[in-house]
């Protein structure tokens, strides 16, 4: 069986959580951990499951992220796994800012949005959408992210 990961990362940090969930993934599936960049719609061809991650900016994905996602046609996805996660500033800081707190309460972060895509594609939901922290603007992950973002990703492989 074949995943993909495909993520963006301003920092790294979300590359090392898709690396991360590649990695959990890959006793299981054949995986190819991908910046969005690289991601081509032709590797959706014969896919069995697909993540797609994104560091969470202005409360949603990166343009790359849904760019990709957009590209990929109404029904691509039918038949595959899908799963979202994001990369987000840690709850401590966000309500340390009053105004921050308060947006994020309305908008969000980008593993929801990512999620809601991929299924409008006719991707098959694995796992709800999941944030991991970071600890700034710039990381590194907080304590333990990884290993929850490889649970996640185990999380995806038993509903698979
Ligand atoms: C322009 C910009 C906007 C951001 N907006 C948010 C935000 O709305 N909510 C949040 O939780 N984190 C926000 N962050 C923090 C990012 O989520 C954090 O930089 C990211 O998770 C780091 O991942 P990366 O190293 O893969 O880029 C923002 C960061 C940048 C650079």
């Amino acid at each position: 069986m074949r995943a993909m990961v495909v993520y963006d990362s301003a920092f790294g940090n979300t590359k090392l959580t898709a690396e991360a969930i590649g990695e959990a993934l890959s006793g299981e599936y054949e995986v190819a951990v991908k910046h969005v960049s690289e991601a081509r719609n032709s590797a959706l061809t014969g896919l069995d499951m697909l993540i797609v991650g994104s560091p969470t900016q202005r409360f949603r994905p990166t343009v790359a992220t849904m760019e990709f996602i957009n590209g990929i046609s109404d029904h691509g996805l039918a038949g595959i796994k899908v799963g979202a996660f994001d990369t987000r500033l840690t709850v401590e800081e966000i309500e340390a800012n009053a105004v921050l707190a308060f947006f994020v309460r309305i908008f969000g972060y980008a593993a929801k949005p990512i999620s809601k895509a991929l299924v409008a594609r006719g991707g098959q939901l694995a796992a709800p959408p999941e944030g991991f922290f970071v600890q700034g603007m710039e990381g590194p992950m907080v304590d333990g992210e990884l290993e929850r973002a490889g649970a996640w990703a185990r999380s995806l492989n038993q509903a698979a």
